[in-house]
């Protein structure tokens, strides 16, 4: 039997797993992280300090450490660098680096993108399964994609491929963390969806945006409002990847699920307008089928493929 460490790098939370083959998690531990500038000794301190009470219950049977992180690129080069995190405020972090040397077990690191790693994990062990072309949306704080384009992840030249929550679709939008204007991000985003709904300010994260879809679902005429503004930007968003990637499935993860799930007429009206017949006719749109831990199954299936079979470039 062998596991791997699986870690998790997202804007509001911290979270380690021990993961068995296959994506079972056996052991799991949680932090919440406060918002805003990026320390890796607050990241790496942590989760290194969660990996060490996991690995002291167990025999040295786990094999290398994943970690799915909210930045783009990571392991895709080879050196486990963590670029720009437009809602974590870090560029050119050796963060792989640093977590070998804090975990001290001699175990191999490897990084990469939250939203590539679940695209991974949804296609291997979720609801893509057996799906050749799939595009994955992830939504956390930010909005990431992971785009598998005939059973391969779309890596992109420096490894930072299928950013599409920077792609943008209101160019006189709203400020992005990025820098630009109209992101997707920007305008599907957690905070747009708060703002649209008047409650910007009371409360972030995922139960404030649950708390709009449900207040929608209970007939506020203000949350399905925003919410059908919101759908209206996400259905573009998806009518351009659609009609560039020719997908079989469009996966919404992350909080996507929950906002995909609260606008999904206003999503379809958006793509009979904007994408293409000959690539909408074809398509299914889905919810994440692993939820949650689709970034973890991915972090853990990046460490699996590393020491067991090829590894994997995200
Ligand atoms: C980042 C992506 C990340 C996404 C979700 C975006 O702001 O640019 O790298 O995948 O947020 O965490
Ligand atoms: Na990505
Ligand atoms: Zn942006």
């Amino acid at each position: 039997r062998v596991y791997v460490f699986a870690l998790d790098v997202g804007v509001d939370r911290l979270v380690a797993a021990r993961v068995g083959l296959g994506g079972t998690i056996l052991d799991r531990r949680e932090t919440v992280r406060r918002r805003g500038a990026f320390s890796l000794e607050e990241i790496v301190g942590p989760l290194a300090s969660f990996a060490r009470q996991m690995h002291r219950k167990t025999r040295p049977d786990t094999v290398c450490v994943g970690v799915a992180a909210a930045f783009s690129g990571g392991v895709a080069r080879g050196d486990g660098v963590v670029r720009f995190g437009p809602n974590m405020g870090a560029v050119d972090v050796p963060f792989a680096d640093e977590m070998a040397r804090r975990l001290a077990f001699g175990l191999p690191v490897m990084v990469g993108n939250d939203a590539n790693l679940a695209a991974l994990a949804e296609h291997t062990r979720g609801v893509g399964v057996g799906c050749r072309d799939l595009v994955y949306l992830h939504g956390d704080v930010g909005i990431g994609g992971g785009v598998i384009v005939n059973g391969q992840l779309l890596g992109g030249y420096g490894g930072f491929g299928g950013e599409v929550g920077h792609m943008v679709v209101n160019p006189k939008g709203r400020s992005c963390g990025c820098g630009s204007l109209g992101c997707l991000e920007a305008e599907v985003g957690e905070r747009a969806l708060l703002e649209s709904a008047g409650l910007f300010g009371s409360g972030v994260g995922r139960d404030a945006v649950r708390a709009v879809v449900d207040a929608a679902d209970r007939g506020d005429i203000g949350a399905q409002a925003a919410l059908s503004r919101v759908g209206d930007w996400l259905g573009l968003g998806v009518a351009n990847l659609v009609n560039i990637f020719n997908p079989e499935m469009v996966v919404f993860g992350g909080m996507l699920r929950e906002i995909y799930l609260g606008s999904a007429a206003q999503v379809r009206s958006r793509l009979a307008v904007d994408a293409l017949p000959t690539c909408r006719d074809t398509l299914r749109l889905r919810t994440s089928a692993l939820g949650d831990d689709a970034t973890l199954v991915g972090a853990a299936e990046l460490a699996f493929a590393q020491v067991l079979a090829d590894p994997i470039e995200v």
